[in-house]
């Protein structure tokens, strides 16, 4: 195998995932990298896993991996790989979290696979060729108005911190819609919208390996998926991300950048 491919790295997501159900229910070692962003042996132990298995198959592939950093390589072939979005759902025994694999070859991202262990919920996609879940092809949502979407977003681990913490742009939308959850993994928000669960989802500071998997996968389900400022690159720093049918996308950025 020259280029990995769709098979390959649903196998990847679908054992890492294995690792993450198996610790579930353990207690965990948690630490923190700052005041509320917690990492437990799990997300190491999933990462790991994941780092050895393409790095025996692609030792010159470049890969950005949450808590590895990065693993320079040939930026041809880039991989982004979140082994535990959700931590903070993992550490609680909240069952919402996911593993998020994605490949881009050229800077253009060809292969995604988001999978929820907990729901044994694989969503994938190939750039061109659809989205699916489980095999069974994905379509965001038809819906048109904003008074009947359901939308989702998160918010960033500097809240305390910074004045861009969200809350204003989370408040308008609030009376602007049906609802507004906040479910706390960026990836299965996104493959959510590519599932027509949700209308949308926007966030804030987040970084590569949230969005690139369920990025793809959104896309490949016919929703638009850009920076909360309209810029296609989504992967270029710093990110957000705003994802929805293209009706509502227009509505939602239209929201989201009035003063
Ligand atoms: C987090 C989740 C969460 C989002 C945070 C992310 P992690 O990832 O995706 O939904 O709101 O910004 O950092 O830390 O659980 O991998
Ligand atoms: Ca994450
Ligand atoms: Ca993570």
């Amino acid at each position: 195998m020259k280029t990995p491919n769709l098979i390959y790295i649903e196998m990847l997501a679908r054992n890492a995932g294995e690792i993450l159900r198996a610790g579930y229910e353990k207690t965990h070692q948690v630490e923190y990298k700052s005041t509320i962003d917690p990492v437990t042996e799990i997300d190491r132990q999933a990462e790991e896993f994941l780092l050895k298995e393409i790095l025996d198959k692609f030792p010159d592939h470049h890969i950005l991996a949450e808590e590895s950093g990065i693993i320079e390589g040939n930026h041809d072939h880039i991989w982004y790989i979140d082994p535990l979005d959700g931590t903070v759902n993992y550490a609680h025994g909240i069952p919402i979290f996911s593993v998020s694999i994605a490949y881009a070859y050229k800077n253009d991202l060809k292969l995604a696979t988001v999978y929820d262990p907990m729901r044994d919920e694989l969503f994938s996609a190939s750039r061109g060729q659809g989205a699916t879940m489980n095999g069974k092809p994905l379509s965001a949502s038809n819906e048109r108005e904003l008074e009947r979407s359901l939308l989702v977003t998160g918010f960033p681990y500097d809240m305390w911190e910074t004045a861009n913490d969200n809350l204003k742009d989370y408040g308008k939308f609030a009376k602007l819609t049906q609802g507004v959850r906040r479910l706390g993994s960026a990836a299965l928000d996104l493959c959510y919208v590519a599932a027509g669960r949700f209308e949308g989802f926007w966030e804030q500071t987040l970084q590569p390996w949230d969005v690139a998997g369920g990025g793809l996968i959104a896309e490949e389900a016919g929703a638009k998926v850009t920076d909360i400022n309209g810029e296609e690159n989504y992967l270029s720093p710093p990110i957000s991300i705003l994802a929805a049918p293209p009706i509502l996308y227009e509505k939602m950025i239209k929201v989201l950048n009035e003063k």
